[in-house]
């Protein structure tokens, strides 16, 4: 299995202090998420590109787009929005995508990740055929749309199908992760572990890490 790796989610954090909590973990994340909803393929709203103008990082980011249709003029305001950034990666749905191969050739053309997110009640078999063409794929454990949420256990076994098919595929899991459920998602065979509440939400920031890892070994 690749790597374990830790990306905390920007959505819990104080959006008055984003930049300080930010420099809090960076020294301790492999790549940052940005949470981007539309208020259409999801019952919430965040801010859009225009977002990544407010803070600096040197961690890479995740951006993950739970938005609906992604057209080519909206992907590039973010992968222009602000150059000191570097983006890893953009996500998008299975479920929001029509042409969801095209989306993803896009995003590789402008020399950024495509990756490839499925909700809980998704199967596998919908992403089956564009697999080729992604660098990570995102189990969802919980229905997108807000943190906090419970992490979904049935999830599971679809996390085990896909890193039995795929040994060396980045596996991410997201929504629900703690000390209680990274186990759970690890031991399924997911590698990379988005963490938001768990995170922005604890005292210490860098111990809450530092105890994620530990709880994966
Ligand atoms: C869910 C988002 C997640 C969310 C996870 O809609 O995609 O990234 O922020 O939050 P926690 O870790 O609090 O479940």
């Amino acid at each position: 299995m690749p790597k374990i790796k830790i990306v905390p989610s920007i959505l819990s954090a104080k959006m008055d202090k984003l930049q300080e909590e930010i420099d809090e973990i960076e020294d301790y994340s492999d790549l940052l998420q940005v949470d981007v909803m539309d208020n259409v393929f999801v019952p919430n709203i965040t801010p859009q590109a225009e977002l990544l103008k407010k803070f600096n990082t040197k961690v890479p980011l995740d951006i993950h787009l739970m938005v609906k249709e992604p057209s080519e003029e909206y992907l590039m305001s973010f992968i222009d929005a602000n150059p000191n950034l570097k983006i890893n990666n953009i996500t998008v749905h299975q479920e929001a995508c029509e042409y969801l191969g095209k989306t993803l050739d896009f995003i590789k053309s402008k020399n950024v990740k495509a990756a490839v997110a499925i909700n809980p009640k998704t199967p596998l078999d919908a992403i089956t055929s564009v697999l080729d063409k992604v660098e990570m794929v995102l189990i969802m454990t919980v229905e997108p749309g807000f943190s906090g949420q419970g992490f979904m256990e049935e999830v599971l076994p679809k996390i085990e199908k896909l890193r039995e098919l795929n040994p060396e595929l980045d596996i991410q899991v997201d929504g629900g992760i703690n000390l209680k459920t990274a186990h759970l998602a690890v031991s399924a065979g997911a590698n990379v572990l988005v963490a938001s509440s768990y995170i922005f939400k604890s005292e210490d920031k860098v111990k809450a890490i530092k105890d994620l890892l530990e709880s994966v070994k």
